[in-house]
């Protein structure tokens, strides 16, 4: 792991967690947002395993919005890199899966599972779609940062991607449905070197970051 002298003392494993040095190290301290992976395959069936461990995270009313589309195909992945800021292309194009991660502004179809008995709450949000596309965003958002963990612990190396333009992508992928693309992710296996990732900026401290009341 490269990391900015000044910053290293940062990314040292945290004593008295119940997880173990390793654990912290694969979750968060070395793991990096890669531009460089191996050319190992990531298989559909790994990405929707990481879906199903982290889909346990909480949401507000268990609404659990986050979907993800996995741009496979030579057609996919041509929409998302070409909705892609310029800037971003060739990383994109580097990462052997990209992930599209979306929100589901009707998410409230599923509450048979995620809330049950909850019909009444359903027929308010139906009538309600802009509150909808604002609960599906907030929610997807948290869900996004439990899938970058959870995709961190099946041993992937991912980088998000805010730069692209969300309704060209969705024109391309999601036209016929409810989702509405928030962040894209570029994953794969680690490479044996270098992450492409550069030198690793700081994080403020808990000194900054978290006061005691
Ligand atoms: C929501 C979000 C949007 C991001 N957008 C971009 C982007 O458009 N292009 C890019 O190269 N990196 C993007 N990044 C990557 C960040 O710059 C990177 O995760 C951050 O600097 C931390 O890097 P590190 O994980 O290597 O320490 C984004 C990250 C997040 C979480």
């Amino acid at each position: 792991m490269t990391i900015a002298a000044e910053t290293a003392h940062l990314a040292t494993p945290i004593d008295g967690l119940a997880i173990d040095d390793t654990t912290q190290r694969r979750l968060f301290l070395d793991a990096r947002s890669n531009t460089e992976f191996s050319e190992r395959d990531v298989p559909d069936t790994l990405i929707r395993s990481v879906f199903d461990l982290v889909k346990w995270g909480p949401t507000s009313n268990n609404t659990t919005p986050m979907r993800v589309a996995i741009a496979r195909s030579e057609d996919a992945r041509a929409a998302v890199i070409s909705n892609a800021a310029q800037s971003n292309r060739a990383k994109l194009a580097k990462s052997p899966v990209l992930l599209v991660v979306a929100r589901d502004n009707r998410f409230h179809d599923h509450f048979s599972v995620t809330s049950p008995g909850s019909e009444a709450t359903a027929a308010r949000l139906e009538a309600a779609p802009e509150r909808r596309a604002a609960l599906a965003t907030t929610g997807s958002w948290l869900q996004g940062g439990y899938l970058i963990v959870g995709l961190r612990a099946a041993g992937l190396a991912v980088r998000p991607y805010g730069g692209f333009d969300a309704e060209g992508l969705d024109e391309a992928l999601f036209a016929d449905s409810s989702w509405s693309s928030i962040m894209l992710l570029g994953v794969g296996y680690p490479p044996p070197s270098d992450s492409g990732a550069g030198l690793r900026r700081g994080r403020v401290s808990a000194n900054v970051g978290v006061v005691s009341f």
